[in-house]
C-alpha cells in the first residue's frame, strides 16, 4: 500500500527547502505517492486564494502534508482573509490539527550559535507542545467596531476572544502526558491562571487529566515566568504544554536558545494521526532562490512525518542520523556557519544528507 503525501511548498524559500526534503524521502525507496499543490502567496497568485479548494482537498485526502512556508511582505496590504498566513491557519482548522509538537534541540556542533552560555544550554532537548486550533487565534466574536460604551464610546476598538472548551484542553493535556511519558516524564503546563478565566479552566483540567498519569511529574507555570525560566535554565524543562498564543511565543523563544531556527522541525497532528509537517521557521523571502536556505528543518520535518503519520520510525531514525552525520562533517548553510566550517548551499546539504543515508 502506498502512502499519500501532499506536498505544499508555499512561498519564499519554501519551494527550495521542500525540494530537498522530497529528494530525501524519495531516496528512502518507500511506497510514497507525492502530490504537489500551491499554497500561500503562490496560490493567491495562481488561483486568487491562499488556500484554494483543490489544495485543501488534496491535504484532506492525504495521509500527511509536507509544508514549506508561507508569507511575503508584498502581501502585507491584502485584507487578512487573503493573506498567505490564512493558508496555514485554514489547514490547521480544517484538518483539526490540534497538537503542535515543536522540539527545541541543541545540536552539539551548533552550541556556538545559542544566545545562552554553553554551561546553561548544552544538551538542551525540550519539547513544546502547543495547542493549535483554539484560543484567541480562532475565538469569536472578533472584529473592529465602534466602542459601545465607556470612555471610548463611538471610537473604533478591536477585540478578540480567548476561548477554550473543556474537551479541547483535555485532549491536548493527554498528548502532553503521553509525550512526557516517552521522554523524561516531566510536564510543565503553562498558563496565566492568575488573570485569565480560560487559563483557570486549563489548569483545573490539566490537574484532572494528571490523575491518569501518576508516573509523570506535573508542574504549572505562569507564562511570564515560563518565558523567564526558558532563558534562565531551559534544561529544567522536559515537555511544556500550553495554549495556542502562549505556545506561539514560547516556541520562538525556545528555538532561539538552540541558535538555529533553521534546524527545527514541527509536527501538527489531528485525532486521526494525520499530520502536517513544516519547519519552525518562516518563508525568508530575502534569501529566496539563492541556494542559501537551510533545508535541514524541513528534512527533519519529513522524518517526523515518517514517525508520526506513517509509523516508519526506523526510517525516521535514518534521516535524523544522516542529519547528525552531515553536521559532524562540518557542512553548514550560512545561518549556522562559523569560520572553520564548510559553507555549502541548500542543494548541497540535501545531497550530503542523501549520501549519509546510505
Ligand atoms: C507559527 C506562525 C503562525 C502562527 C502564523 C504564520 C500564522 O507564527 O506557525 O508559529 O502564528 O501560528
Ligand atoms: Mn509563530
Amino acid at each position: 500500500m502506498s502512502h499519500r503525501i501532499a506536498v505544499l511548498p508555499g512561498d519564499g524559500i519554501g519551494p527550495e527547502i521542500v525540494a530537498q526534503a522530497v529528494r530525501v524521502l524519495q531516496a528512502l525507496d518507500l511506497p510514497l505517492q507525492l502530490e504537489e499543490a500551491p499554497v500561500g502567496g503562490a496560490a493567491y497568485e495562481a488561483a486568487g486564494h491562499p488556500l484554494p479548494p483543490a489544495t485543501l482537498e488534496l491535504a484532506k485526502g492525504a495521509d500527511a502534508v509536507l509544508f514549506g512556508a508561507v508569507g511575503d511582505w508584498k502581501y502585507d496590504s491584502l485584507p487578512r482573509e487573503l493573506r498567505p498566513e490564512q493558508a496555514i491557519l485554514g489547514l490547521r482548522k480544517s484538518l483539526g490539527l490540534f497538537a503542535n509538537l515543536r522540539p527545541a534541540v541543541l545540536y552539539p556542533e551548533l552550541a556556538h550559535a545559542s544566545t545562552l552560555k554553553p554551561e546553561v544550554v548544552s544538551g538542551l532537548d525540550i519539547l513544546i507542545l502547543r495547542e493549535l486550533t483554539g484560543d484567541i487565534y480562532f475565538g469569536t466574536p472578533r472584529g473592529v467596531r465602534e466602542a459601545p460604551d465607556g470612555a471610548f464610546t463611538g471610537l473604533r476598538e478591536g477585540f478578540d476572544t480567548m476561548r477554550y472548551a473543556e474537551p479541547e484542553i483535555r485532549r491536548i493535556a493527554h498528548i502532553g502526558f503521553q509525550s512526557a511519558r516517552k521522554r523524561n516524564k516531566r510536564l510543565c503546563s503553562v498558563d496565566k491562571a492568575n488573570v485569565l478565566e480560560t487559563s483557570q479552566l486549563w489548569r483545573d483540567i490539566v490537574i484532572d487529566v494528571a490523575r491518569e498519569y501518576p508516573d509523570v511529574e506535573l508542574s504549572h507555570m505562569y507564562v511570564d515566568n515560563a518565558a523567564m525560566q526558558l532563558v534562565r535554565a531551559p534544561r529544567e524543562f522536559d515537555v511544556i504544554v500550553t495554549g495556542n498564543l502562549f505556545g506561539d511565543i514560547l516556541s520562538d523563544e525556545a528555538a532561539m536558545l538552540t541558535g538555529s531556527i533553521g534546524m527545527l522541525p514541527s509536527a501538527s497532528l489531528n485525532e486521526q494521526g494525520q499530520g502536517l509537517y513544516e519547519p519552525s521557521h518562516g518563508s525568508a523571502p530575502d534569501i529566496a532562490n539563492q541556494d542559501k536556505a537551510n533545508p535541514l528543518a524541513t528534512i527533519l520535518s519529513a522524518a517526523m512525518l515518517l514517525r508520526y503519520s506513517l509509523n516508519l520510525s526506523a526510517q525516521a531514525d535514518r534521516i535524523e542520523q544522516a542529519v547528525r552525520t552531515v553536521l559532524a562533517q562540518g557542512l553548514r548553510t550560512a545561518d549556522i556557519y562559523q569560520p572553520g566550517d564548510t559553507l555549502v548551499g541548500t542543494r548541497a546539504i540535501g545531497d550530503a544528507v542523501i549520501q549519509a543515508l546510505k
